[in-house]
């Protein structure tokens, strides 16, 4: 899968993959193309854009060569003490992961693969039979969840549905647009040897009855991003995770929507932040 260096804000993922891409064509239009459309994304949401793009592209972000490490640096955001995995789960650190297509990634949109790491080695260690995902993306974290469960383990997954219309359950400012329905959503679990352990749901997070199949003993959020989705996906999952579950965040310290909503929640469950990761982990 051809690597997307362009900076741009999350908004701008639907682009990415859409398939004007892989149409091929000429690349100048191409980078043309996603460079407006950062640009009058940027001009609607300009204070987001900016705390997005400041800390990584103005002069005073660290100099390197690697987009990949570049995108990393200044995860400032949340007030939680990063942590070590051993310190968070005692033990974790012999435990034994088993990874799957870890660079089948779309860089702006997929976990990295040391998150994909931590988060099968926390599935290694609490051995959860009920596993909620919401963003399911192409599946590369739900493919890992699935390898690294239980063998009687049930991972579900939601993502946006084929033919979804546009329009979120909760308002949803364009630069925190990263929906990305269609035939990609899941091919990674689709057809590999995890697949029967899988469950593919459609769905917008907000207007989802997450009842249906409940309880969950470990939930994955990773879906919208914007504050408002992030509060109303942990309320949703508060209610429906077993007693001595998990709830895990992508994203904390990198999204400001994000980190806020984990933070307000931390107040009032334990929550630790994973080190080198923009993992959350909570205990309800
Ligand atoms: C960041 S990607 C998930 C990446 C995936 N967890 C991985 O690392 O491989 C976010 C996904 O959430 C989906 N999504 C966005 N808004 C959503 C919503 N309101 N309800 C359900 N899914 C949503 C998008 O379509 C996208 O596939």
């Amino acid at each position: 899968m051809p690597v997307d260096s362009t900076p741009k804000p999350e908004g701008e993922a639907r682009t990415v993959w859409s398939g004007r891409k892989a149409r091929g064509g000429n690349r100048v239009i191409q980078i043309l193309r996603r460079l407006k459309n950062a640009v009058s994304k940027s001009a609607r949401n300009p204070i987001t854009a900016w705390k997005m793009l400041w800390p990584r592209y103005g002069p005073f972000a660290p100099r390197t060569p690697d987009p990949e490490f570049r995108r990393s640096i200044r995860w400032s955001f949340g007030k939680l003490k990063r942590e070590p995995m051993n310190a968070v789960f005692p033990g974790i650190e012999s435990t034994d992961v088993r990874i799957v297509s870890c660079f089948d990634r779309e860089p702006l949109l997929s976990m990295s693969p040391s998150e994909v790491m931590a988060i099968g080695a926390m599935v290694r260690t609490l051995k959860p039979r009920r596993v909620l995902e919401i963003g399911t993306f192409e599946g590369n974290t739900t493919v890992n969840l699935a390898a690294n469960a239980p063998a009687d383990a049930r991972v579900y997954t939601l993502d946006l549905p084929p033919g979804w219309g546009g329009t979120f359950g909760l308002e949803v400012p364009d630069i925190h647009d990263n929906a990305a329905p269609g035939h990609h959503t899941g091919r990674q679990f689709i057809g590999s040897r995890y697949a029967g352990k899988v469950r593919q749901l459609w769905g917008d997070s907000a207007q989802f009855d997450w009842d249906e199949f409940s309880p969950f003993d470990f939930i994955l959020i990773d879906g919208c991003h914007t504050y408002e989705y992030a509060l109303a996906d942990t309320r949703n999952a508060l209610r429906v995770v077993r007693p001595g579950g998990v709830i895990v965040w992508h994203d904390y310290g990198m999204l400001e929507d994000v980190s806020r909503a984990v933070d307000e929640f931390a107040d009032e469950m334990k929550v630790h932040a994973i080190q080198g990761t923009r993992l959350a982990v909570g205990f309800p």
